[in-house]
């Protein structure tokens, strides 16, 4: 347990950054110690702990098994779905890293190369990514429910000289087949990548391109176990993508050394973990939550991880959640609010919470999203441990706000992700740049530099970064996201700022899901907008304008438009709402009015902008939501 209270720690990692981060990077192994700890000389590109060598794999890996933690188990995998429980020693884990990393050695990938992987919650996943880190190459995780059309943007934008896939992924009942999606991906890529490796799972067996795909235990057969190679602790570890306004993802770039510091001492200082703890992220590695708080952190910090294949409801019921937590002695676990909400839906007396031994759980963690006040009620009665809301970013790579659980525990209130963590100076600034005062709304920013660990730029697009994040406000980094600090220092994160949703605590982007509407030939122009849901949070909404002359019968085209959706997005965007409308409602300058129908739309207060072209076109837009059952009092069922 860290002694230092909240504040102090707080004041000192703003007061004295270079001692507060150098004292942290102590509790980690350098094969060179840093010049410095913060080069602040090309801001606002700051660099965290230049000059040092070190190697994350081997922090989160060898390290342990060299100190005596090697018989510990360091991943436990359970998969509902495929009836399987397998636990990995942190001396097998490292031994499988070391060998997959040989592999890929032999296979021609070297330090600074990119590697996408494209899979489902396999072990095989987290060894993937733990070998590129070994040897020094850059992994790129692509979420499985994206399309191939997602994909091969990723590519496009990664550039990897291998993708390391598997057959197939399992979602509740159902087998997906990875390999036909990766196939159509790669074809859609303009970048040509040389090597797939491919895992073969008993459930579907992948095709293989001849010359191109090897499968995974040959490439295995031959190749040496790979040493850890020491890199910069400025040098890339990873890309993940993620979504902005546009149909563009952005590849958010994470360093090494910064990185594995402000994880280790994440897992202790704001999680309240020790080494031997169990602590299991209900995430996917696919996300930020998976590759910090399934992958990295718990395994840098000595904890032993769980890997779930499954679902919180479903697989086989909503008791899923209690049965791994009392099977694996779950000490801490950490999910999306949505989950919660789906387990309260099927099981609103927690009936199937008694059934199960759920002493070791200390605390649960839930962020991704907005949590609302009465999930954190119900998930406090239920479970009867703290229910700590925080937020954070896939920039961000770890918690801005959160009740830190190893300094001063603080009161909790419900709505509010608690307060700024050590390391980011979290302010809310008002249009012209100046600070709001406690309370008032406005827009969440944090102080440059940011903290090691979060995001350094976006891959080979350091004007992007500066774009997206520096320039409305300079010497701040802009969260996107909307809010207020209270006059205890609370956060309150209240919604985006731009066109950014979060369905079931994934982030979306509706300007993407526009981008492919509109490419539909009957489509003359079309808004997306993000409307509240009980149980996803937000779920898209398209308003389309059909082209003069278009015949064809309004559901024909709702449906290709939802299948075209799916087919370019995918599943997981969840797009199942889109209705004709005759116009859409805009100011005088041709700005689409997407705040006002959205406000409309969750029945919350507006005003009709000064500026609006045609008032009669938000009229309309306002009846066409009340037929479809929106816009109605906040208490109406079924929304
Ligand atoms: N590979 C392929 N398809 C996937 C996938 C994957 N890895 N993950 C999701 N999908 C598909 C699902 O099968 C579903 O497809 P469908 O429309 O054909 O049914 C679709 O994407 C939407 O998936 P999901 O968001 O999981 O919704 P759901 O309705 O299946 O389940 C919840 C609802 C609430 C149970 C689920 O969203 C959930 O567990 N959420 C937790 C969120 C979370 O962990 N967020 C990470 C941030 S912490
Ligand atoms: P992602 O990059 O996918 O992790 O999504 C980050 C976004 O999710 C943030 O910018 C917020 O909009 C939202 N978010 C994450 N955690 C929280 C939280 N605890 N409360 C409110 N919103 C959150």
């Amino acid at each position: 347990m860290d002694t230092q209270t909240y504040r102090e720690a707080y004041r000192r990692s703003l007061e004295d950054a270079e001692g507060f981060w150098g004292e942290r990077a102590q509790a980690l192994h350098w094969e060179r110690r840093w010049d410095r700890v913060l080069d602040a000389s090309r801001a606002p590109f700051y660099r965290w702990f230049p000059g040092g060598r070190i190697n994350t794999c081997y922090n989160a890996l060898d390290r342990h098994v060299e100190e005596g933690r090697g018989e510990q188990p360091a991943l436990i995998y359970d998969s509902p779905v495929t009836g399987t429980v397998a636990r990995l020693s942190y001396r097998e884990l490292c031994e499988r890293v070391a060998r997959f990393a040989g592999a890929l050695t032999a296979q021609g990938v070297a330090r600074g190369d990119c590697v996408v992987i494209y899979m489902p919650m396999v072990p095989e996943a987290v060894v993937a990514m733990l070998a590129c880190a070994r040897i020094g190459a850059v992994h790129s995780v692509v979420f499985g429910g994206f399309a191939p059309h997602e994909l091969a943007k990723r590519i496009d934008d990664a550039r990897p000289v291998m993708v390391i896939s598997a057959s197939c992924g399992v979602e509740g009942q159902r087998v997906i087949a990875y390999k036909p999606l990766l196939d159509e991906a790669l074809g859609l890529a303009s970048h040509a990548v040389g090597r797939c490796i491919v895992l073969q799972r008993p459930q579907a067996a992948a095709a293989l391109t001849a010359g191109r795909d090897v499968e995974w235990s040959p490439a295995l057969e031959s190749a040496p176990p790979a040493p850890c190679a020491p890199v910069e602790a400025t040098d890339p570890l990873y890309i993940l993508y993620t979504s902005g306004t546009t149909g563009k993802p952005k590849g958010v770039v994470r360093d090494h050394g910064g990185h594995a510091v402000a994880l280790a001492w994440s897992m202790e200082a704001i999680y309240g973990m020790q080494p031997g703890d169990v602590f299991w992220a209900a995430s996917d590695v696919g996300w930020v939550v998976g590759h910090s708080y399934i992958v990295y952190a718990p395994l840098l910090a000595g904890c032993t991880t769980v890997l779930y294949e499954g679902k919180p409801v479903g697989t086989p019921d909503a008791g899923a959640f209690w049965r791994v937590v009392a099977e694996h002695r779950v000490n801490a676990l950490f999910t999306a609010p949505t989950a919660f909400r789906a387990i309260k839906k099927e099981d609103p007396t927690g009936a199937l919470i008694a059934r199960y031994d759920l002493g070791s759980l200390r605390t649960l963690f839930l962020a991704g999203e907005r949590c609302d006040p009465d999930t954190v009620h119900w998930a406090e009665e239920k479970l009867r441990v703290p229910v700590i809301d925080h937020w954070w970013q896939t920039e961000t790579g770890w918690p801005v706000a959160a009740n830190c659980r190893g300094l001063t525990p603080m009161p909790i209130k419900p709505g509010s992700a608690s307060v700024a963590v050590p390391g980011y100076d979290v302010a809310v600034l008002d249009e012209s740049g100046a600070e709001v005062e406690a309370g008032r709304i406005g827009n969440i920013v944090i102080r440059l530099p940011l903290p090691p660990g979060t995001l350094t730029t976006l891959w080979q697009n350091d004007a992007g970064y500066v774009d997206s994040y520096l320039k409305r406000y300079p010497g701040y980094y802009l969260t996107g996201d909307a809010g207020f600090i209270d006059a205890d220092g609370y956060v309150w994160i209240m919604s985006r700022i731009d066109d950014v949703i979060n369905v079931a605590g994934h982030r979306l982007s509706t300007g993407g899901m526009e981008e492919v509407l509109a490419g539909h030939p009957d489509v003359a122009e079309c808004a997306v907008i993000g409307v509240s849901d009980s149980l996803k949070g937000q779920l898209p909404l398209g308003l389309v304008v059909l082209k003069a002359g278009v015949v064809r019968p309004a559901a024909q085209v709702q449906q290709e438009l939802i299948e075209r959706v799916r087919q370019h997005i995918g599943a997981v965007a969840a797009f199942r709402h889109v209705t004709i409308v005759a116009r859409l409602p805009k100011t005088r300058s041709g700005k689409v009015l997407r705040s006002t129908m959205r406000a409309i739309a969750d029945s919350q207060n507006y005003t009709t902008p000064a500026t609006i072209d045609d008032p009669h076109a938000l009229e309309e837009i306002a009846e066409a939501l009340k037929t479809l059952g929106y816009a109605l009092p906040p208490a109406a069922p079924g929304r």
